[in-house]
């Protein structure tokens, strides 16, 4: 039985669609916080577990039987990398022979401007050192949360951030979880590291000239400094905690810890990742 954490969440719901074509239901766990939520996964004959990374006791229940677990990274919680310590003593406790954990693809630990990021690399060091089997999945940024950087008004506004020329590869969330999916469903469990990224890298200007294409509008980006941000993003009523953490996602873009790349994801998925146009044409609707 393979168990996947953060199942009722983007990632894991679309992981579950490509194992479910691979392997049969039964073979398929899925921890989930609120049963409600995983109705469409129980249909399918996914098996059920309860549980929050915050409740050990629950954690050890959800582990029976189970020889591989996908740990999902959680949310923005302050004790988030004694979440995921949580389910990587869970399983050791078990008996799992494989853990498996959506780590994050950057290019140096020392100088990372984020410091969501540096749970990443702390939990990779603690599966690491648990002795288990392990597989890391370092996934690129997200080319989803380009809708969010962007905003919904993209094509009125233009582009103003602070990523200066910084590249990044993005990679669209369902390639992501697709080759995820693909990885899981085989029996392959000899410790490695993939790095899901796209084949090429992409700037802002790029993006712009992208969205320009997409939508027949012509759409500037505009690098500011970080405090033009704040006060232009203040202005909007951009809420502080989620200007901060735009200023620290846009610091590393600008500082090239996005910019990695790798034939990883190619080889797993056997054709090429959605490319910048792609992505954006499917992702703003145009
Ligand atoms: N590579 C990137 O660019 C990028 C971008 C954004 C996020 N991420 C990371 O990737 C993860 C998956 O992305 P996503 O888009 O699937 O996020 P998502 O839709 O928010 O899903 C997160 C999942 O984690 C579960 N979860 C959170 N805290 C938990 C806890 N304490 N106990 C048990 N389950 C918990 C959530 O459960 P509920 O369904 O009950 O809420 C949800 O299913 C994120 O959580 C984040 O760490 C990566």
């Amino acid at each position: 039985m393979i168990l996947i954490t953060g199942a009722t969440g983007n990632l894991g719901s679309k992981i579950i669609e490509t194992m479910l074509v691979r392997i049969p239901a039964d073979r398929i766990a899925a921890l989930v916080r609120d049963e409600h939520k995983a109705a469409h996964l129980k249909e399918k004959g996914v098996n059920i577990r309860l549980g929050d990374y915050d409740d050990p006791e629950a954690l050890d229940k959800a582990m029976i039987g189970v020889e591989k677990v996908l740990l999902v990274s959680g949310g923005r919680a302050v004790n988030g990398l004694e979440q995921h310590q949580n389910v990587v003593d869970a399983a050791k406790k078990a008996g799992v022979k494989c853990i498996a954990y959506t780590s994050r693809c950057l290019t140096d630990r020392t100088t990372v401007a984020n410091d969501l990021m540096k749970r990443h690399f702390d939990t990779e060091d603690y599966i690491m050192a648990s002795g288990l089997n392990y597989i890391l999945f370092r996934n690129i940024l997200y080319m989803d949360t380009l809708t969010i950087f962007l905003g919904k008004n993209v094509l009125a506004t233009g582009i103003y951030l602070p990523a200066g020329e910084g590249e990044v590869s993005y990679v669209l969330r369902s390639d992501q979880a697709e080759a995820i999916g693909h990885v899981l469903a085989s029996d392959d469990c000899n410790s490695r590291v993939y790095q899901f990224t796209n084949s090429q890298t992409y700037s802002f200007y790029d993006v712009a000239k992208a969205l320009s294409q997409l939508s027949g509008k012509e759409i500037f980006y505009t690098p500011v400094d970080p405090g033009t941000f704040q006060n232009k993003a203040k202005e909007l009523g951009m809420a502080d905690f989620a200007v901060g953490m735009a200023i620290a996602f846009m610091t590393d873009i600008k500082n090239g810890q996005e910019a990695t790349v790798s034939d990883d994801l190619e080889k797993i998925l056997e054709r090429k990742p959605a490319t910048l146009t792609e992505g954006l044409k499917l992702l703003f609707n145009l």
